[in-house]
């Protein structure tokens, strides 16, 4: 890993180079970022060329999160550069153009924080949610889940570990601080490791909402590309302790296709605009079930979620159809992503995860200003 210089001499071996770097980056300029709809010119992407002998260099800075997009644009940079600069030997160092933080605040080095919710219960929420993040930890990314879901917390059985504690230690202050577990590559805390499922089940809404701020706060968390948020059902006090207490990037809406759930998440997008947390997506569920002969049967209907999502101005992420292996995945604690028998569900659920991500970066490249740099490869 070389680190960012400062300035545009390019031959630094003073010997004249048969390779012309404006041309060079004239091209690289021209490459469209796929995820930003923009090219990589527009968007001051291009730090740095610098040429040495055979091999050129290229510095880019780019939008996070970029385990998705990097392997497309640096394809992309290469077939530029070769075009105008045919055997040189072509090196790309890219770095992290980072959201936007609050220091000194809980989660200050979380990249992204993601709200999984939906203003209707049973509609995948938390399938979604941990498919999500295991997809997100596959692809290479730091990937945190808090089980929000007080009452009826599901990372536990999701994950396999119905049996552990929230362990911790006392910080300078003698305050606890708790360490996250971890499976599958993905940071868990939960209800679950905390109390009893029926203990947890007659807690009030503002004891609800102190846990999980204790969750937020007093969580060893460490750095996190996402920490994403598996919300309860409805529009209660977790979901407005989520909106005053934590800066998130956006909020996922699951839906099923069907009406009735269509109604409840209409609600479940509206608060979430009131309160001014955009909608990263819309993402259906349990759209139709794959009948052994190839046809679809749309048991709760079809096209509900593309519609709200147009309704709604959000985009629509994908679908996830109704499976024996993902029902599965969830009861016996493997996110069926990470099921190498279930290809259709580990594609479906890798796709949605990677319109995510990008989802997440034309965010941040629209609401971007001043950007600070983190080296990210
Ligand atoms: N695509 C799917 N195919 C098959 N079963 C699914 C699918 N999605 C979810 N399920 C199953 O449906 C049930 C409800 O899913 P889940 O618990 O994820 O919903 P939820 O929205 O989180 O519910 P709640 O509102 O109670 O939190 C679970 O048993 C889950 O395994
Ligand atoms: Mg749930």
């Amino acid at each position: 890993m070389s680190s960012l210089t400062n300035g545009t001499n390019g031959a630094s071996n003073g010997s004249a180079s048969h390779f012309d770097e404006n041309a060079i980056r004239i091209a690289l300029a021209a490459v469209q970022d796929p995820d930003i709809g923009q090219t990589l010119g527009a968007l001051g992407a291009i730090h740095n060329v610098e040429i040495e002998g055979a091999t050129i260099k290229a510095y880019l800075l780019l939008h996070a999160p970029l385990h998705f997009a990097a392997e497309r644009i640096n394809a992309a940079c290469r077939e530029a550069v070769k075009r105008v600069a045919a055997n040189a030997r072509i090196e790309i160092f890219v770095q992290e153009k980072m959201p936007e933080r609050p220091q000194n605040r809980p989660l200050a080095n979380v990249k992204h924080l993601i709200a999984i919710a939906s203003g209707k219960g049973g509609v995948g929420k938390s399938t979604i949610a941990a498919n999500l993040a295991a997809a997100l930890a596959r692809k290479g990314a730091t990937v945190g889940l808090i089980d929000a879901d007080i009452h009826g917390p599901s990372v536990p059985t999701m994950f396999d570990l119905e049996e552990e504690e929230l362990r911790g230690t006392k910080n300078e202050q003698g305050q606890f601080i708790g360490h996250p577990m971890e499976k599958y590559g993905v940071k868990l805390v939960s209800m679950g490791f905390v109390m009893a499922r029926d203990q947890a089940a007659i807690m009030r809404g503002p004891m609800q909402a102190g846990y999980l701020n204790t969750f937020i706060e007093q969580i060893e968390w460490g750095a996190l590309d996402y920490l994403l948020f598996d919300l309860p059902p409805g529009t209660g006090d977790i979901q407005l302790t989520m909106a005053q207490r934590v800066p998130l990037t956006g909020a996922v809406i699951v839906t099923t296709p069907q009406n009735l759930a269509l109604a409840d998440v209409r609600r479940g997008i509206s608060m979430f605009n009131r309160v001014n947390i955009p909608t990263l997506g819309v993402i259906e569920n349990m759209s139709y079930y794959a009948l052994p002969d190839g046809s679809r049967d749309y048991i709760f209907g079809q096209g509900g979620g593309e519609k709200i999502a147009k309704e709604m101005n959000a985009p629509f992420l994908g679908e996830l159809p109704l499976n024996v292996n993902v029902r599965k995945g969830g009861d016996d604690g493997m996110p069926v992503v990470l099921n190498d028998h279930a290809p259709l569900q580990q594609r479906a659920i890798m796709e949605l995860a990677e319109k995510l991500a990008a989802e997440v970066r034309r965010r941040s490249a629209l609401g971007q200003q001043t950007p600070t740099v983190q080296i990210a490869i």
